[in-house]
């Protein structure tokens, strides 16, 4: 029997049809912490190779899409690769957010080596965004190298609720920022600029949304049953959006990329949009140079630097882009904002009271390496 035939959502009130059909229901969510993490048995990487790419894979990417492959060339060289497959044309048609995310992942990388006492040294190949080869590395294991604590990889997250308004204390926006104050910007949210970007995030957001190909690219990147999210271990999940307990449910078990579409959905995700931008300290920018790939991975790396560094202070970030897909605000923000350098990461920043544990699903090593 079709499951939808023993359950009808109406006004925000479920009837189920009886117990069986819950029992039979996806009932937990599949997460991270449900996913098996092998040791590279059955593909080239040693030991200390698959754990520094398991740790590198748990950077953050635009939808969860882990654009990056990792061309081996023998033990402990690597090229950091583009993987075109995990394009968004239609939110990122330029793929920078494509390079800033492996950027993320390059940082991450080099971290996750650290860790192990080992040092990384790269040699940028890409010329433009689209070009397959980003970056060759080269793994050392040498003394003095500084270490890196594993669990800030493990436990980074994107939080998206549970916001508190209390203002970033200084002491915490200069550990935060002192990294690059030409490049990093807190924006308080007894600021003019963080009106502008709670009204235009909202705003930007509705253009999406209604935007059918970026709304069926979302589609496609959204893993509701935990069938599906185990298979492909990528994309959003219902634990990911933070849909818990009985929305969290319903969405796994009754939801597909065509409830996506419908305007039901859309409304929802702009209320939602609403609720968070009403909650934050305000907003984390972060500028590069120019948007050469270089300085685009060094913003990406930049970025997963500071993400690395929230949680220890209890400070969440929630990356929302949507500014900077949609015209025109993508050519006003840099005026409401008085900053001249591009404008590559827009991010939602607050404390929150109980730190969330990660659940995006990641992809294991053999599945993004090429031999
Ligand atoms: C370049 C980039 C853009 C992102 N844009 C958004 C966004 O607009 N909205 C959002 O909710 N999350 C956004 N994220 C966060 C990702 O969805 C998130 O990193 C991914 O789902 C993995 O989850 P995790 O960060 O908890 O590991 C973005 C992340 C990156 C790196």
């Amino acid at each position: 029997m079709n499951r939808r035939k023993f359950i009808k959502v109406s006004g925000g009130l479920l009837l189920a049809g009886g117990t069986t059909g819950y029992l039979v229901s996806d009932k937990t969510a599949y997460t991270r912490k449900n996913q098996q993490i092998n040791t590279g048995s059955g593909s080239p990487l040693k030991e200390d190779e698959y754990k520094i790419l398991y740790l590198a894979s748990l950077a953050p990417s635009g939808h969860n899409t882990q654009p990056w492959l990792i061309k081996y060339i023998e033990p402990c060289h690597w090229i950091v690769c583009n993987d075109q497959t995990k394009w968004l044309p239609a939110v990122d048609p330029t793929q920078r957010e494509t390079i800033l995310s492996i950027g993320a992942f390059v940082q991450t990388l080099e971290y996750a080596a650290n860790t192990m006492g080992y040092s990384c040294e790269f040699t940028l190949l890409a010329q433009t965004p689209q070009n397959a080869e980003v970056m060759d590395v080269k793994l050392k294991k040498q003394a003095g190298v500084s270490p890196f604590e594993k669990e800030k990889i493990e436990l980074r997250r994107t939080v998206r609720s549970g916001y508190q308004n209390e203002l970033l204390k200084p002491a915490d926006v200069n550990f935060l920022l002192n990294e690059n104050k030409s490049a990093l910007y807190y924006l308080p949210n007894n600021s003019k600029q963080h009106l502008w970007l709670n009204e235009q995030t909202i705003e930007a957001n509705r253009k999406q949304t209604w935007r059918e190909d970026a709304q069926k690219e979302l589609a496609g990147w959204i893993r509701f049953s935990g069938k599906d999210a185990k298979q492909h271990n990528d994309g959003l999940t219902a634990a990911s959006m933070e849909a818990e307990g009985l929305a969290g449910w319903v969405l796994r078990n009754f939801y597909d990329d065509k409830n996506v579409m419908s305007k039901k959905f859309r409304e929802q995700g702009l209320s939602k949009v609403k609720q968070q931008v009403s909650t934050s300290a305000g907003w984390i920018i972060i500028t590069s140079k120019d948007s050469s790939v270089e300085n685009l991975l060094e913003t990406g790396r930049s970025m997963q630097r500071l993400f690395l560094k929230v949680r220890e202070r209890g400070i969440a970030i929630h990356p929302m882009t949507q500014i900077l897909e949609e015209q025109p605000f993508n050519k006003q923000v840099n005026a409401e904002l008085g900053i001249t350098d591009p404008v590559q990461f827009i991010l939602r920043t607050g404390y929150v009271k109980n730190y969330p544990q990660p659940v995006s699903l990641r992809r294991p090593a053999e599945m993004f390496l090429k031999t």
